[in-house]
């Protein structure tokens, strides 16, 4: 038997109640950088911690545990399939003296993907972490939501069908339907590929899962989306089919976690870095299906890429770090990006995330009969 550990649960849902911080971090692996983002993050006593994916990277490693950097492999035709399961356990024991005592919640990552035999994939992920799906209405452990005080979160799979026709949307339909915002006044959701990034990295990568599903958590009146695997720093100013609005929730990518592959520094707007749209999607998204198409209106209008930092884009930075969000009442939240480069405590980035909701009404659209009962008309 393991010693005895001790943790905190979450404080009950309701409008006055919240947890005091909650660690945000993504694409963490274990390196040196890892262990100075986990040592900051440790130094602010976090309540929570939330994985937006990208987790031991053991798909980086033969069998033999010898790293692989091969990342890019996994786009050739000849794929590498191996990964080194022991990286799992030393994640594990490097993580404990923090998640034996604080709660964390993941959401995966392309590198959990872990393809094996038979076609068995996210098998590690989805045996090593706790997931409240059955309680949250999913059968999946790749989508599942919970609440933390009076935050409801909605972690979202970016490796799975987001179809409108698919499990994951019906499900995300009646979740949302199902959230209160007097008892969670605060939406919050988490997948790892992000949707608004400017780097030239993953640039527009996860937009076919923008199209499909962004419409809905807009209707609900998202607050904030937190996302990984941009191996950098970003934060959104609110935003809504890449045009401002005050409406829209702020996207904060922290994929800046300390992994062994390189950090992303190079931006799409700058001269020579916009990516050939070919070039762009993912084929671990919808199979590789391409939607980034030329941008209709604003600035960048008939173009792919902006040629300035666009103005959806409030702050980026390439250091790794983690960030802290500290929700404070039914309207106001602080977030705070910590870099490791700097002393305990210091901000990177510092903003108050302020929810307008007399502004910003939910309109949820009237739900399809497509549940098979008459009471969810
Ligand atoms: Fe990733």
């Amino acid at each position: 038997m393991s010693e005895v550990h001790y943790f905190r649960t979450m404080p009950e849902s309701g409008p006055k109640s919240y947890p005091s911080r909650i660690a945000v971090v993504g694409d963490l692996g274990l390196t040196y950088n890892t262990t100075s983002t986990i040592d900051h993050m440790t130094s602010n006593h976090p309540d929570l911690v939330l994985l937006v994916g990208d987790v031991s990277y053991a798909n980086m490693y033969l069998t033999n545990g010898t790293g692989s950097n091969c990342y890019s492999c996994s786009f050739s035709d000849t794929p590498i399939h191996e990964t080194y399961q022991p990286r799992w356990d030393y994640w594990g024991r490097y993580m404990q003296p923090l998640i034996s005592n604080v709660p964390i919640m993941v959401v995966e990552g392309n590198h959990e993907l872990e393809e094996q035999a038979e076609n068995k994939t996210f098998v590690a992920y989805s045996s090593r972490f706790a997931f409240p799906s059955e309680e949250s209405g999913s059968s999946s452990t790749f989508y599942y939501s919970f609440n933390a005080g009076g935050i409801h979160f909605i972690m979202l799979g970016a490796y799975t069908s987001f179809d409108k026709s698919g499990d994951q949307y019906k499900w995300l339909e009646k979740d949302l339907a199902s959230v209160d915002r007097e008892v969670t006044p605060w939406l919050v959701a988490t997948w790892h590929p992000p949707w608004y990034s400017t780097y030239t990295a993953h640039y527009r990568e996860a937009e076919c899962m923008r199209i499909e599903m962004e419409d809905l958590l807009y209707q609900y009146g998202v607050d904030i989306v937190f996302n990984g695997h941009v191996h950098a720093y970003e934060r959104s100013n609110r935003v809504y089919n890449y045009t401002l609005d005050p409406c829209g929730p702020i996207y904060i990518t922290v994929g800046d976690g300390g992994n062994r592959e390189k950090m992303s520094i190079t931006h799409a707007d700058e001269s020579g870095n916009c990516p050939e749209p070919s070039t762009t999607p993912d084929k671990l998204i919808d199979g590789g299906k391409f939607c980034g198409f030329n941008f209709t209106s604003g600035p960048a209008e008939g173009k792919f890429c902006w040629d300035r930092q666009p103005d959806y884009s409030a702050l980026r930075e390439s250091s790794f770090g983690h960030g802290i969000l500290e929700v404070k009442n039914e309207t106001h939240a602080l977030w705070i990006w910590h870099r490791n480069q700097d002393y305990y405590g210091i901000a990177g980035d510092e903003i108050y995330i302020v929810r307008q909701p007399e502004k910003c009404p939910v309109k949820p659209k009237v739900l399809k009969p497509a549940y098979g009962s008459s009471n969810d008309i």
